[in-house]
């Protein structure tokens, strides 16, 4: 049945590295329809005793995976149309499963009922799910290419765990960042990484320093990891996973500063303001994972002595495809008209942020008729990536001529850098709650110079 699905895949002529057979429960104990649901606990089970890690686990995206209203919509009311009227795309929107319900995936349910139905899809990615993957099939990790071994034993991180209800194992990989790769990086049906969170992090300073993603998404603190054991450890694993959906972590992500090249200024003279963007806190590039939809913008304006406030566009710096990074409201995602049948559509505003002009940091995604898309599976090329890399420091700059009729007095310019994890304009055709387009601010700076008549 799945070879039937991919031969077909292929003979549409879509490019040979689909996404379900790239290594992706084709092969291996990880493979679709390899194993039953009763193979795998409930987390519910596993709360029993592991009180504080299973309220952690349900409050973070892990247990909301296919139940989150943003993944509802984009799987049944975009994902699953677009297959309906394109069969060769079934297998891979059926493997959107493979990461956001694994259980259901590996259990031989490539076609999940929607969360009101309340099957075994819901638990998304589970406790019990994770503590028996035992590798993967390949190097590197990707689209769900994991091996599992559901059963008894639990692997995990420490030797000697002794539990009433299962066996413990100690298995390196389970603390190594490839195995959170296996879900965070994913190719689509034309070989684009529309995912690489895992190997962001491999080319940046963190891996070579030997910290994992672990360290900043499932922080240590003393405890113990089960309310049964008499174990006590300085350092147990927080099941916090939190990301772009908590603002606490987002917040500060990046440090904003900047200066004129000038103090004192007359009318009419040209000031150029710098503004340095440092990612100090991220092991990989910001934003990160589902970079289709992401949004980082840098709005800069001047406050003048008299009241006005003028807002400063960002200076071009001529690289290619630059007028994807510089906000704009030019019509984009035209082929969600394609997917919802509706071929007459015109398109919605490409980055519907409050001002034109400003830079923002992105990596676009273009589908095969070069139109931006959030649909990661209907994606043919990327564009220029112009996000900030783990440790890195951007510099952006805002030439001014300041305005003659400006009085004497202090200006002060302020940036301020926002953060947004879909697309407004894409939130409101789709109807997807307003918590996902909230404006979380990232940070702000401000420097000033004075203005002098002569
Ligand atoms: C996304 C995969 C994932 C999910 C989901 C997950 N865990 Fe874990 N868990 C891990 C990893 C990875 C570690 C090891 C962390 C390390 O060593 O850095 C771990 C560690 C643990 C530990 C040992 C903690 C310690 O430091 O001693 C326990 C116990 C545990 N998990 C139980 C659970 C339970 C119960 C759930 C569900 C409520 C759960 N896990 C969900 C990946 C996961
Ligand atoms: C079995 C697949 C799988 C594995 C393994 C996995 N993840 Fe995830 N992870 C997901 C999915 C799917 C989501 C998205 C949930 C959503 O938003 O629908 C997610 C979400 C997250 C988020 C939240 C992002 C946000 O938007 O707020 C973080 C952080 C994260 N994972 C970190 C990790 C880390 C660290 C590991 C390894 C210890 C890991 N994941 C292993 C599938 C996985
Ligand atoms: C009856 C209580 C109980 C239940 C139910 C239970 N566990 Fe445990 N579990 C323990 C105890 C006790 C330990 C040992 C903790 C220690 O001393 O480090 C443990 C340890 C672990 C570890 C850590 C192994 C390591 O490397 O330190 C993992 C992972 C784990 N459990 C996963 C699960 C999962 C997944 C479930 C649900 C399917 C579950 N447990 C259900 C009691 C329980
Ligand atoms: C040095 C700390 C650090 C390390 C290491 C790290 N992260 Fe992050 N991560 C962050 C911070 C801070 C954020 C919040 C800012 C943001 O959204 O990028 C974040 C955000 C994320 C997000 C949400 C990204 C988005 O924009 O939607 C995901 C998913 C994620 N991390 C997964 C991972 C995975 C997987 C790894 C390992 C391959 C990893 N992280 C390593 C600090 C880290
Ligand atoms: C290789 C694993 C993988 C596959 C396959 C996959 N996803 Fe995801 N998806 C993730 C991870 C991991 C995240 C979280 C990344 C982040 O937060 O930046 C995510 C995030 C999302 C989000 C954003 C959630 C939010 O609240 O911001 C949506 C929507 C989504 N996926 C839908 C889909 C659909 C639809 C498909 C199939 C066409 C699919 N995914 C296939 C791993 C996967």
């Amino acid at each position: 049945m799945r070879k039937v699905l991919i031969l077909s895949l292929l003979a549409a002529g879509i490019a040979a590295a689909v996404p379900s057979a790239a290594g992706s429960g084709e092969e291996g104990s990880g493979a679709f329809g390899t194993h039953r649901f009763d193979d795998y606990e409930r987390p519910q089970t596993c709360r029993q005793c592991h009180v504080d890690i299973y309220h952690q686990w349900e409050q973070a995206m892990m247990s909301q995976s296919f139940v989150h209203h943003w993944d509802e919509i984009e799987y049944f009311d975009l994902a699953k149309p677009h297959a309906a009227q394109d069969p060769a795309l079934e297998p891979v929107v059926s493997g959107c499963n493979g990461c956001h319900a694994p259980v259901a995936w590996v259990a031989g349910e490539g076609d999940p009922p929607p969360p009101e139905a309340g099957s075994r899809a819901n638990e998304g990615v589970s406790c019990d799910f994770c503590h028996t993957i035992t590798g993967r099939t390949g190097d590197p990790s990707v689209n769900f290419n994991y091996t599992v071994e559901p059963g008894r034993t639990k692997n995990g991180n420490r030797e000697g765990g002794a539990s009433p209800h299962h066996e413990t194992r100690y298995v390196d990989f389970v603390r190594t960042a490839e195995y959170c790769g296996i879900c965070h990086n994913e190719k689509d049906p034309y070989g684009v990484w529309v995912k690489s969170t895992q190997l962001e992090w491999k080319e940046g300073p963190y891996a070579e320093q030997g910290v994992p993603c672990h360290v900043c998404h499932m922080p240590r603190a003393p405890g113990r990891s089960a309310n049964t054991t008499p174990r006590e450890f300085p350092d147990i694993a927080q099941h916090l996973f939190h990301g772009a959906h908590d603002p606490g972590k987002v917040k500060g992500a990046i440090e904003v500063r900047m200066n004129p090249d000038n103090r004192e200024v007359e009318p009419g003279d040209i000031v150029v303001i710098s503004v340095q963007l440092f990612n100090g806190k991220c092991g990989h590039k910001v934003p990160s994972g589902s970079a289709e939809e992401r949004q980082l913008w840098l709005h800069v304006e001047a406050h003048c002595p008299d009241g006005r406030i003028i807002h400063l566009p960002v200076d071009r710096k001529g690289f290619e495809g630059e007028e994807q990074t510089i906000t704009s409201n030019e019509l984009a995602y035209q082929d969600m008209g394609m997917m919802l049948g509706d071929p007459s559509f015109a398109g919605l505003p490409r980055d519907a942020v409050e001002y034109e002009g400003d830079r923002i940091f992105c990596l676009p995604y273009f589908d095969p008729q070069g139109r931006r898309t959030i649909a990661q599976w209907n994606t043919a090329s990327l564009g220029t990536d112009y996000r900030i890399g783990p440790r890195e420091t951007k510099i952006e700059t805002y030439t001014w001529t300041v305005p003659d009729d400006l009085p004497e007095g202090t200006v002060v310019v302020r940036a301020r850098l926002s953060y947004r994890r879909l697309v407004k304009s894409v939130a409101e055709f789709l109807k997807v709650p307003e918590d996902e387009t909230e404006i979380i601010p990232v940070n702000e700076a401000e420097t000033r110079f004075e203005v002098y008549e002569y």
